[in-house]
């Protein structure tokens, strides 16, 4: 299984080449498209509504638009039943308050965005490809770093996790065998619910991470010919490049005989951000889409290299 991740700032035509791409990429093999961006247009590109779950375009293509405000409502809910039932002192605390709380916390979408990718990655594996048309660069670079940063964290708690366990231990052998209301808390790793479900954690990030990192996995960059797009692309490059994501192709999308000195300038800098990669060039069409059921569009239809 292929994944690919269409980035690029918003309106340069990530929905429409990632559309178009699994348009081609369906006519030889079986293709999933995955729209994660909160304002949806692949029903529109595809002419169809899209409600929950995937929906058959072709023989070959799904489509499936994400709903981000579900997604985190359902990942805190999920969170909860596994706090509750880990870590059964919470039942002490109102985990409703605790949960209204958490709503509003940081970080909710991007870990509800990176756990429907991992769920995908994990469900729809008989794919063979999965192609994610993703959200504006800013959350993008964020649910693509949580891996490695959530890593980070974990170990830590690892740790921390096995110094309260020593400790315990400790205790236990000083004060000796314990009267039947006492009760004895775990000390022995293997015993020890939270210390499981963090290592079950651990397991998973550094998985996923390996996907993302993966040479199945490749991230494409879309741009236009101006400015704006170009110097956006390259924060893109600069923030995949710190979390060693490789970028494996550019798309120069809505080319015209007008633009053409501009499209040759921003492909230049381009190239001195992002170094050898491969590059793609899409003309601006006026006749893109017509949203009918296969007549997919008179745009380019060999976007992604016949090797990949
Ligand atoms: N090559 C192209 N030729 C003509 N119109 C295009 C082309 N690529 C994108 N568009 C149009 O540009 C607009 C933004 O494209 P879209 O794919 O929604 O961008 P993004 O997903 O990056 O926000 C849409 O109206 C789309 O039809
Ligand atoms: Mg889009």
């Amino acid at each position: 299984m292929k994944i690919f991740f269409f980035t690029g700032k918003g309106g340069v035509g990530k929905s429409t080449t990632a559309a178009a791409s699994a348009w081609q990429l369906s006519h030889k093999a079986r293709v999933l498209i995955v729209s994660l961006d909160p304002a949806h247009n692949l029903g529109d590109i595809f002419g169809v509504s899209i409600r929950n779950g995937k929906k058959k375009f072709s023989k070959n293509l799904y489509l499936r638009e994400v709903n981000l405000q579900k997604l985190s409502r359902e990942y805190l809910e999920q969170e909860t039943s596994v706090l509750s039932t880990t870590y059964s002192y919470l039942k002490t605390l109102n985990l409703d308050t605790y949960f209204s709380i958490l709503k509003y916390s940081p970080g909710i979408e991007e870990y509800a965005l990176l756990t429907s990718i991992e769920k995908t990655i994990r469900d729809d594996a008989d794919f063979d490809y999965i192609i994610f048309d993703t959200p504006p660069t800013g959350l993008t670079l964020r649910f693509l770093a949580l891996p490695k940063v959530t890593i980070t964290w974990i170990e830590r708690l690892i740790q921390i996790r096995r110094q309260i366990l020593e400790k315990r231990y400790t205790i236990h052998r000083i004060r000796g065998t314990l009267s039947s209301e006492e009760t004895i808390l775990d000390y022995k790793e293997e015993d020890d619910n939270i210390l499981k479900r963090l290592r079950k954690l651990d397991e998973n990030y550094h998985a996923l991470d390996e996907t993302l990192r993966g040479s199945d996995c490749r991230v494409i960059l879309v741009f236009n010919p101006d400015i704006l797009s170009l110097r956006e692309s390259q924060r893109l490059v600069e923030g995949l490049r710190e979390l060693g994501l490789p970028l494996r192709l550019l798309i120069n999308n809505k080319l015209t005989e007008a633009n053409r000195d501009m499209a040759r300038h921003v492909e230049e800098q381009m190239k001195k951000s992002a170094g050898d990669v491969l590059l793609e060039r899409i003309e601006l069409s006026k006749i893109l889409l017509d949203g009918k059921k296969g007549t997919l569009y008179d745009i380019r239809e060999n976007i992604i290299p016949g090797s990949w």
